[in-house]
């Protein structure tokens, strides 16, 4: 039997995480989403969505919202379930070698964090029920016996995990013990997920049935046919001279926008604004992704709007490559973990020349870093980023965080 079968089994009642019922008790909203067709809310980053990193776009727009509705400093949302963002949380508190105070019931998540990045955790005991063998939630009492018991000087404490409510819902006063880690200038991250659950199985059989379908027979020949309507796609607009490049996937259209002396994000805009979304603009090319879909219809509208950017758009006859700044083999100036976690301050970029970066910057797409943590930004790469935000506006008065020297 298959995940996608089993799921449709149907069960008296069911009282298990995720505890929104089979889908009974999901927001209204996401209910109405989930019922267009299969994949058609299955957007990628587009400017006006964003994503949870991004200063800008929709993401960010309800984080901020959520934020200032529960008075913090920050809100990001995650996909890879509450361990993904505990983990987050977890290299944010402590470096490499640092103690994490932690009570003896934290998650699995928590643990796996210490033991990848090396981060000691010092346990400490709860009080448990002799009636139902559950732990009790902590008591202020009880922290503080815990932090008598410590030693301070031999244990330098990076911050506190705390656990609440646990499993059964057992919940304790959080606010005495925050301020009991807080005197002692010790951070507290609150687990507060219980029940959510990242391995979802209807992401897992996606996987199952994605893959599953590479083996059907005649799916195959679906995809056979695809390659074989994108390859004549590809053949008739070089036939009507628009400059394509020659790759080896057949389903990727990569226009040479810098041919017709226009860079690839003036294209991208263009086309954007015309309803013709594409994947990746880049300074000489526009790449569009025909995927398994039927893309009959791109030809014609293609052309058509090829020919209106033409038209409309002015044209640059110094367009040309830039140079990358980069020596056959090397090693960023600082280790790359020592860099990322050392102290850093955030300086606009225009100032950042000769200094080490402690920044990753990465335009997305194609998600491929200009720069890594440990790098100097030498004058080769200090002009060749400078000189990309010619035409990428993400590139234009950022800041970058810098190693303090
Ligand atoms: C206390 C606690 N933290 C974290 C998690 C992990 O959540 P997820 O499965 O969403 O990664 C769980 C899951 O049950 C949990 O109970």
């Amino acid at each position: 039997m298959s995940i996608s079968s089993f799921l449709t089994k149907k069960f008296l009642k069911s009282l298990f995480f995720p505890a929104h019922n089979r889908g009974a008790a999901l927001p209204k909203k996401l209910v109405k989403l989930l019922k267009n067709p299969p994949g058609y809310w299955d957007l990628p980053e587009l400017p006006e969505i964003g994503s949870p990193l991004s200063q800008s776009g929709l993401i960010a727009k309800s984080q901020r919202e959520f934020s200032d509705k529960f008075g913090a400093k920050g809100c990001f949302f995650g996909v890879n379930g509450a361990s993904g963002l505990i983990q987050s949380a977890v290299i944010a508190m402590a470096n490499p070698g640092e103690n994490i105070l932690m009570p003896r019931n934290v998650h699995i998540s928590v643990i796996k964090i210490c033991a990848m990045q090396n981060i000691n955790p010092i346990f400490f005991d709860l009080e448990f029920s002799t009636i139902t063998g559950h732990y009790k939630p902590i008591t202020k009492i009880w922290l503080e016996n815990v932090f008598k018991k410590l030693n301070f000087d031999e244990n330098k404490i990076a911050g506190v995990i705390l656990v609440n409510p646990s499993y059964h819902g057992y919940a304790g006063d959080l606010e005495p013990l925050i301020d009991c880690c807080h005197q002692k200038n010790l951070p507290v991250l609150v687990d507060e997920a219980h029940g959510s659950t990242s391995p979802s199985s209807l992401l897992l059989s996606s996987c199952e049935e994605s893959i599953r379908d590479w083996l059907n027979k005649k799916s195959l020949s679906k995809y056979q046919k695809r390659i074989l309507e994108a390859k004549s796609i590809y053949k008739k607009l070089i036939q009507k001279n628009i400059p394509l490049i020659e790759t080896q996937d057949p389903l990727k259209i990569v226009v040479n926008t810098s041919k017709a002396g226009i860079d690839g994000f003036t294209a991208d805009n263009f086309f954007y604004r015309n309803g013709l979304i594409a994947e990746l603009p880049e300074m000489m090319t526009l790449t569009f992704c025909l995927g398994f879909g039927n893309q009959k219809d791109f030809l014609n509208l293609f052309e058509k709007l090829w020919k209106k950017l033409l038209l409309n758009s002015k044209k640059s006859k110094s367009l040309e490559v830039l140079r990358s700044p980069f020596k056959l083999v090397q090693a960023p100036e600082i280790e790359i973990g020592i860099a990322w976690r050392s102290k850093s301050r955030s300086i606009p970029f225009s100032q950042s020349l000769n200094k080490i970066s402690g920044d990753i910057i990465c335009p997305y797409p194609p998600g491929i870093p200009l720069l890594v943590p440990g790098e100097k930004i030498d004058i080769d790469r200090f002009n060749w980023i400078n000189n990309q935000s010619l035409c990428n506006k993400d590139l234009v008065n950022f800041n970058i965080r810098v190693l303090e020297t």
